[in-house]
């Protein structure tokens, strides 16, 4: 399983990329506001550090104007993908842009259903969201589980799932066993994945023992 950086801030995304985890990057209209930056200077940025899938997204929502903003996009780098939110205009756009050749990503997915349907529009990817359905009562690996399944039985369609709304390394795990292609974390999930008591105890001891012996 893949992993991608959920993330507009550089210094964490070289961070993640030098020791091979960003194998891509996601940001959403929240990210991009809360860092406060600019979106094309942002995505050109991150483009040029990674070279996998970086998802910028749209938000306009008439399926032409998708369409042209899906365009520009695409000009500010060969590993931009243009992520959308899925519903009636969002499937017609990304239909149109794969069309097109340009990848595309179809996000806020909270059902099978609406997974169905993105592979027929011609998704690269879908974001379907674990942590949010998790805050609304509804187990959101299940539905990773039941996308998996339904895309392995699809021999027509090459949607990838990019499982998203991950807020724990258990998140992380679990997407991998369910048959996620990929899971895009926050850093500091990545930092809770690595770190673990027991090996810090080991290294402290380890390095105690070492200067024992001289
Ligand atoms: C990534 O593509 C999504 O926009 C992101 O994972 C959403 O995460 P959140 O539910 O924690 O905002």
């Amino acid at each position: 399983m893949k992993i991608f950086i959920d993330s507009t801030d550089i210094k964490e995304i070289r961070q993640a990329a030098a020791m091979g985890l960003a194998d891509g990057v996601t940001t959403n209209p929240t990210l991009i506001a809360k860092a406060g930056v600019p979106l094309e200077a942002t995505i050109r940025s991150i483009a040029e550090v990674v070279e996998g899938p970086v998802n910028a997204e749209v938000t306009s929502l008439d399926a032409k104007e998708i369409i042209a903003e899906g365009k520009g996009f695409a000009k500010w780098g060969a590993n931009v993908h243009v992520k959308i939110p899925i519903n009636e205009a969002g499937l017609i756009a990304c239909r149109a842009l794969s069309q097109e050749g340009i990848p595309t990503t179809l996000t806020l997915v909270f059902s099978a259903g609406q997974a169905i349907l993105a592979a027929r529009a011609g998704a690269s990817w879908i974001c379907p969201f674990v942590g949010r359905l998790d805050d609304v009562s509804y187990d959101g690996m299940h539905l990773i589980r039941s996308i998996a399944g339904i895309y392995a039985n699809d021999v027509d369609s090459s949607t990838r799932i990019l499982a998203a709304s991950v807020r724990t390394p258990v998140h992380v795990i679990e997407s991998a066993l369910a048959g996620a292609d990929a899971v895009t974390v926050p850093f500091g999930v990545i930092r809770k994945l690595m770190e673990h008591p027991l090996t810090d105890r080991g290294i402290r001891q380890f390095l105690e023992d070492a200067k024992r012996t001289g």
